[in-house]
């Protein structure tokens, strides 16, 4: 069966999902699957932790994701995939570059929009899950992602301004199904950052609990300092830690997000 491609999708900012795509990149690759990571944020946050700062800054563009999205360049995920070292899990690099594609009204970018999804319909075939980090907007680094993904997740902390983007999220993709990609679904709010003890992150668990229900993955990732220490020893807690509360924490939440999809396409197959 085709791989299925993930993407991330929340406009705030620094809410832990660069961490988590790494972390649960590192766990589904345990699990035996073949991952690759897709960057689309012009921090290229996670393309630092897989391949060190110093070689992101000096990674040609045309090696970079922008050869997948540009007409200025031209290539492949074959050619532009590479080993992150961590076994069973490749990357496309991102770029500062990307930062010039990133426009506001993502609808209005013509054949921009669907370079992304094409470029994966090969890539499918050779990895079982494709996993988008975006940067934290919902424009049209986020759009790409979502026109070529079955499925989005929004990694949110219980806090204020986190979980007032559900609403923007929501709107995002349906905005995306109507336009582009009718089959995309709204696979999970993933709590990030948690801390039972905060009597705050207790009461907002519970009102997304109760506005949105099964949407919210029931296997909450805590805050941990694991978390932070295993983006300095550039390995994913799957394999630097795996008997830490985090690095369970990060394969339980991989578990849902596998039945999920693995439930989704079955409803799919019936449906056919
Ligand atoms: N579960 C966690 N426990 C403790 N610290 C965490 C956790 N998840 C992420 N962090 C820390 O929070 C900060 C933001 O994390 P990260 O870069 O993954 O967020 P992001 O949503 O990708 O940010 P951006 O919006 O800039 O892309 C980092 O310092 C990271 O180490
Ligand atoms: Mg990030």
């Amino acid at each position: 069966m085709d791989g299925f491609v993930l993407t991330a999708c929340q406009r705030k900012g620094g809410v832990g999902r660069s961490t988590l795509l790494y972390n649960v990149a590192g766990s589904m690759a345990k699990r035996g699957l073949r991952v690759l990571l897709v960057d689309l944020d012009p921090q290229a946050s996670i393309t630092q932790i897989c391949l060190s700062p110093e070689s992101t800054d000096s990674l040609p563009v045309a090696r970079s994701i922008v050869s997948l999205i540009s007409d200025d360049y031209f290539g492949t995920v074959q050619s532009l995939a590479q080993p992150t070292g961590i076994p069973g899990v490749d990357l496309v690099p991102g770029s500062n570059a990307l930062a010039r594609f990133n426009f506001p009204e993502p609808e209005k970018t013509g054949p921009l929009q669907d370079t992304l999804r094409d470029a994966l319909v090969d890539a499918r075939r050779h990895y079982d899950a494709i996993l988008c980090d975006t940067p934290p907007s919902l424009e049209t680094l986020a759009w790409l992602p979502a026109v070529a993904a079955d499925v989005a997740i929004t990694p949110t902390p219980p806090e204020a301004l986190a979980v007032q983007e559900l609403v923007h999220a929501a709107r995002f993709l349906e905005r995306v199904r109507w336009s582009k990609n009718p089959r995309l679904v709204w696979a999970g709010v993933v709590l990030t950052m948690y801390q039972p003890r905060l009597s705050i992150h207790e009461a907002f668990t519970k009102s997304m609990r109760d506005a949105y229900g099964d949407l919210v993955l029931s296997n909450a990732i805590p805050y941990n300092v694991a978390f932070k220490e295993c983006v300095v020893a550039r390995q994913p807690l799957a394999f630097w830690k795996p008997k830490s509360a985090a690095a369970k924490a990060i394969d339980a939440v991989s578990g849902e997000i596998l039945d999920r999809v693995a439930k989704l396409r079955g409803r799919g197959q019936e449906a056919a």
